[in-house]
């Protein structure tokens, strides 16, 4: 099966491209920044609406793996047309693309889609996100299914273990400060379900071999504040727990708002595909170091 992966030299998006290419014959989508090694390329601009179909015409996907986002909340935050353009209107008119063809789409959302206040969160708990970024990707989950009625949205949590390119995983970036002597400044009052790429592939790929439809939440199986998941990066990885640093959002605020506690209740989807993440810290073990 040919599959089109979007987004494919991201952090996320480039390891996806890479392990999903021992099952499925993937064609990376990408636009700046190279992707693994060894995968056939498509140049692919969301922000361009007339290029996303020529590049698609031209790939003839036979699936397709929607990983390509503006994924920086903050980043979100300072430009929410430029976040609006590239994360929702491009999911749906790839939806809508997808439809057309009667080819599968897994579209990847987020667990920041929710406000925080509620955990954990099922899937079919209703979004309520307070950041341009959790905005955004809610209202792209409901365009994908709007424009493809067998679309699947995969909610991921935030991401540990080994990453692609320059972007660094929530365990790499405390790794890389501790190896480099630096202090990690962590925030103990934001709580997710940390879930590694290895897991999350896994996951995609069951969804699509068996072409199943609707929202997947893909969460790892503790909740863990960032403080909590650099003391185990610490301690997994032999690396000085002295250089972590506790601190409260409202100490060091950042542009975008984040929820308190997004935890991921991942147990209908574990169900449902017979899936389960991998142990937290065979992952972590697996972070880049440099
Ligand atoms: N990383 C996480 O912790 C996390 C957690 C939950 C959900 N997710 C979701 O998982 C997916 C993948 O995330 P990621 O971590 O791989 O994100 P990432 O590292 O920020 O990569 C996003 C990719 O999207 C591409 N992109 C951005 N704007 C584009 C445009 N206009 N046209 C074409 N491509 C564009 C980028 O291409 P260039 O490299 O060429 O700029 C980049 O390769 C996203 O949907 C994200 O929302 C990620």
């Amino acid at each position: 099966v040919r599959l089109l992966v979007t987004g494919a030299a991201g952090l996320l998006g480039g390891r996806l491209a890479q392990i999903l290419a021992a099952r499925f014959e993937v064609v990376a989508g990408c636009r700046d920044n190279p992707p693994p090694p060894g995968l056939p390329t498509a140049h692919l601009d969301l922000a361009s609406p007339g290029g996303l179909g020529t590049v698609l015409e031209t790939v003839a996907p036979e699936a397709v793996l929607h990983a390509a986002a503006i994924a920086d909340p903050d980043r979100c935050e300072a430009d929410p047309e430029g976040a609006f353009l590239v994360n929702t209107e491009a999911t749906a008119r790839l939806a809508a693309w997808c439809a057309g063809r009667g080819i599968p789409l897994v579209a990847l959302s987020t667990d920041l889609v929710f406000g925080g206040d509620r955990a954990p969160y099922r899937e079919d708990n209703p979004p309520d996100p307070i950041s341009v970024y959790g905005r955004t990707k809610a209202a792209a989950e409901k365009a994908a299914l709007e424009h493809h009625p067998r679309a699947a949205v995969a909610r991921i949590a935030l991401v540990a273990g080994c990453g692609h390119g320059a972007r660094r995983t929530a365990s790499e970036a405390v790794a890389q400060a501790l190896v480099a002597a630096r202090p990690a400044r962590l925030y103990t009052d934001q709580v997710r379900t940390p879930i590694d790429d290895r897991s999350v592939a896994d996951g995609v790929t069951k969804i699509l071999e068996r072409g199943l439809s609707g929202i997947f939440h893909l969460g790892g199986g503790e909740r863990l504040s960032r403080f909590e998941l650099g003391c185990r990066v610490a301690s997994t990885l032999a690396l000085p727990e002295s250089l972590l640093v506790a601190v409260r959002s409202g100490e060091q605020p950042q542009k975008a708002p984040r929820p308190r506690d997004v935890s991921l209740d991942s147990s209908k989807t574990a169900a449902r595909l017979g899936w389960s993440p991998r142990p937290l810290g065979e992952a972590l073990r697996e972070s880049r170091l440099a």
